[in-house]
């Protein structure tokens, strides 16, 4: 065989091996992880802002699996990012409103359950993307205050920032306001949610930011709370429409941004196929359940009603909540939680893309 046909294959198998050849470069150091976004991300920073039970999961079952007692996180256990974070050999990572006067260990968690990139969206009751950016530039300082410049911005630079937006911009109008895609088009309003989060992936970049993990939107219109909205209980195809329209404009806001700004890198994580496929194939992960919650009420378990604490005392649980693939009516169990997490970490490019996380975080061990 020649030099160069098997230096052909050589580097198709080592391309192959990294990922994406732009995501190849290994100098690791502790890399902090920072964590925004909505009751995907949020570990509890709700439970220190006044807000209402309904964006709330500080009260049992959450939490009943793995933390024996509710923590605020909307699962039966432990997110995807507690996942990631133990992947990444960091510890679990606390709500930034948690830490006050805490040392910094490993990263802070600014998302809010309820949160959009819109201000709008359920405003008043949760930290909204924008104030959470604030906040993030309030540790910032903090930081190089407490621990000199130099080594609160290598931190800050060479952190991820991973990401989880735009459910809530879209659940909210389909739940409380059909009639608003009768006055804007969709493309409009996706458009209004993606320059506004485009706004923030820029500021982050300004306090220093460069890696970016990014969630996409999963399979909306299939989650238990959207069932009953559907005459049979299918997945309800508009939200479905919408969330797609979602992840292709974020996909192209990533890759321009890339091109945009020095130094920017970012993982995308396609939630919407790896959700849907375990919707669709329950059974070939694991599951066996997934159109019908845990816990929750009536049809699919599709009222919030999760824990008693939300009006309504009378609900149902499930005892196996690693059978199901939905913890309550709009949030995956953990069980469902840790595989995303793993595919975010070390899976293909069919689904976490240029980059997956291990190489964003530049593991040595990829
Ligand atoms: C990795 O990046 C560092 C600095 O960012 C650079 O000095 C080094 O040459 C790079 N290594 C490889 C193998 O590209
Ligand atoms: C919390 O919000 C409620 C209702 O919006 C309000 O009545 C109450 O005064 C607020 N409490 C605090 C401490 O801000
Ligand atoms: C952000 O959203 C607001 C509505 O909340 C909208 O008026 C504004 O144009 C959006 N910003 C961008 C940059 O798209
Ligand atoms: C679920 O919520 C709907 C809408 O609020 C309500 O009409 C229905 O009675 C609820 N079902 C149960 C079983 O609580
Ligand atoms: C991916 O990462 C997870 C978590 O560290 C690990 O359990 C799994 O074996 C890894 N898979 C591969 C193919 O490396």
């Amino acid at each position: 065989m020649s030099t160069l046909a098997l230096h052909i294959i050589l580097s198709a198998v080592l391309s192959s091996l990294f990922v994406s050849t732009r995501c190849d470069n290994q100098s690791r150091e502790d890399v902090a992880l920072f964590i925004f976004g909505d009751s995907i991300n949020d570990a509890g920073t709700n439970n220190y802002i006044n807000t209402t039970a309904n964006f709330r999961a500080n009260f049992p079952p959450y939490g009943e699996t793995f933390f024996r007692y509710p923590t605020g996180r909307f699962s039966d256990g432990r997110l995807m990012v507690d996942f990631i974070a133990e992947y990444a050999n960091l510890p679990l990572i606390p709500p930034y409103l948690q830490m006050k006067n805490d040392e910094f260990k490993g990263g802070a968690n600014f998302a809010s359950a309820g949160a959009g990139a819109l201000v709008d969206t359920y405003e008043g009751f949760v930290v909204d993307l924008k104030m959470q950016l604030k906040q993030l530039e309030q540790l910032a300082k903090k930081l190089r205050k407490e621990m000199g410049s130099e080594k609160a911005e290598r931190i800050i630079k060479e952190g991820v920032y991973l990401i989880s937006i735009g459910s809530n911009d879209y659940a909210r109008p389909i739940f409380s306001n059909p009639a608003l895609f009768q006055s804007i088009s969709m493309e409009d309003y996706v458009g209004m949610v993606i320059g506004n989060i485009t706004t923030v992936l820029k500021g982050i970049y300004e306090v220093g930011g460069k890696k970016f993990a990014m969630i996409g939107i999963g399979q909306l219109g299939c989650v238990p709370s959207m069932r009953p909205l559907t005459r049979n209980g299918a997945c309800l195809g508009e939200a479905n429409r919408i969330a797609q329209l979602h992840n292709v404009a974020l996909t192209s806001i990533l890759a321009k941004l890339e091109t945009q700004l020095q130094g920017f890198e970012y993982s995308y994580f396609d939630f919407y196929i790896t959700g849907s496929e375990r919707i669709q194939y329950p059974s070939k992960y694991g599951f066996k359940e997934a159109e019908t919650a845990c816990c929750g009420s009536g049809p699919y378990r599709a009222n919030s009603t999760c824990g008693g604490q939300r009006g309504v005392k009378e609900y149902s649980l499930c005892r196996h909540p690693e059978k199901y693939v939905f913890f309550d009516n709009g949030h995956p169990s953990e069980k469902a939680n840790q595989q995303f997490a793993q595919l975010m970490w070390n899976g293909s490019l069919s689904v976490i893309r240029p980059c997956n996380l291990k190489a964003l975080f530049k593991h040595e061990d990829a």
